[in-house]
């Protein structure tokens, strides 16, 4: 990495953060280079708003220091006011004027730039959200996919060094979501800003984004690109938030653990040592050749896949459940007996503390 691209971007160094209690975030650093993309992803609580607001300067840094394109934003001492920070805000709720046209909405944060030029930059940015000819219509009469794209060309006017985004599609269903998701990331992509989103939507931060924190308990457990980490999260929190798992536990003997779902590979783990076993819904398969046999409780089609419910004979005679995602063509029926097998590839295993 070049000098002049650590200078470009958000650089959050050592970060940490309490309100009135417990500590909210700890000593989180993290690096958003410009045109980038970065989404923390993480559980009710975790600390990601708060992060967003640390970084907007709506809420004071405690402890750590946030630089942007090299200019110290907060150290503890320095506190550039958010006004002062060519950040935009990007939230759930569009926040709107509603008195105001879907211009005038533009217009408004463009406070900054030259009178002359702001309806020319406010036309352009709402024809790069597809809303032109929405422009002379107040909030109330757009629908809600169409308010957030107003929201973006807002955000988006003033050419902002930094946008965040906080669960910025969540109150949009699921269709309409598609949709806005598609054009907020090709407006990003053709854009100058850093950007941290927020979510805990795994399949929004790995349609959006360049890289992904996870964060736990206000600490990045995992940072890389959506492909790294659901392909080699470091552990079974990391793998959680990807999807659903099936867990067992068991000891390592000679390179293997037995499960009731058949014997898995731990090559760096010693004899003996306690380890859990993670199977992703998509990594059981049904396989009429198996000597694994687990009977179907519930068969739910869910469009592209098939989503089961099945009972296996787990290792003290007590049942294992354990839930599959299959294609369709796979279809079983309820009480039915199947073969199943593991997909490697969907396979994970962790050491355990051991508790002897
Ligand atoms: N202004 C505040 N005063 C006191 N505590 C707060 C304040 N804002 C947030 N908290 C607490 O800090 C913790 C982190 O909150 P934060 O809003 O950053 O979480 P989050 O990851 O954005 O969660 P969510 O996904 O639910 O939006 C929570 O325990 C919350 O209750
Ligand atoms: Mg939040």
């Amino acid at each position: 990495m070049t000098t002049k691209d650590t200078m470009n971007g958000i650089l959050v160094e050592h970060v940490s953060h309490q309100y009135n209690g417990p500590p909210v975030l700890q000593d989180m650093s993290l690096q958003v280079g410009s045109r980038e993309i970065l989404t923390l992803l993480g559980p009710s609580g975790c600390g990601k708003t708060t992060m967003l607001r640390l970084l907007a300067g709506l809420e004071e840094l405690q402890e750590g220091r946030i630089t942007v394109d090299g200019r110290v934003l907060a150290d503890g001492v320095i506190n550039v006011p958010p006004e002062k920070r060519s950040v935009s805000l990007l939230f759930q709720d569009f926040a709107l004027f509603p008195h105001l046209t879907v211009i005038n909405n533009v217009i408004f944060g463009l406070k900054d730039w030259p009178s002359s030029d702001r309806r020319a930059r406010a036309l352009h940015v709402l024809d790069q959200v597809g809303m032109t000819a929405f422009a002379d219509v107040y909030p109330h009469q757009l629908s809600g996919g169409q308010q957030q794209r107003v929201a973006l060309a807002r955000a988006r006017g003033p050419r902002p060094r930094i946008m965040l985004m906080d669960e910025p599609f969540s109150n949009l269903d699921t269709s309409l979501r598609r949709q806005v998701r598609d054009i907020v990331l090709w407006v990003l992509q053709n854009s100058v800003s850093a950007t941290v989103m927020v979510t805990h939507d795994s399949e929004e931060a790995m349609f959006m984004s360049d890289r992904i924190a996870v964060v736990n308990e206000g600490r990045i457990v995992q940072m890389g690109t959506p492909e790294e980490l659901y392909k080699n999260p470091v552990n079974s929190f990391v793998l959680g938030m990807f999807g659903e798992v099936n867990r067992m536990e068991g000891r390592v003997l000679a390179g293997h653990i037995e499960t009731p779902m058949g014997l898995v590979c731990a090559p760096n783990l010693p004899d003996g040592a306690p380890a859990e076993v993670l199977v992703r819904a998509e990594g059981v398969r049904i396989d009429p050749n198996s000597a694994v046999h687990g009977q179907v409780v519930t068969s739910r089609m869910l469009g592209q896949a098939t989503l089961l419910h099945l009972d296996l004979e787990g290792s003290n005679g007590d049942p294992l459940h354990v839930h599959a995602r299959v294609r369709d063509n796979d279809r079983t029926r309820v009480n039915q007996e199947v073969g199943l097998s593991l997909d490697d590839q969907h396979v994970f295993v962790f050491p355990l503390p051991d508790v002897k």
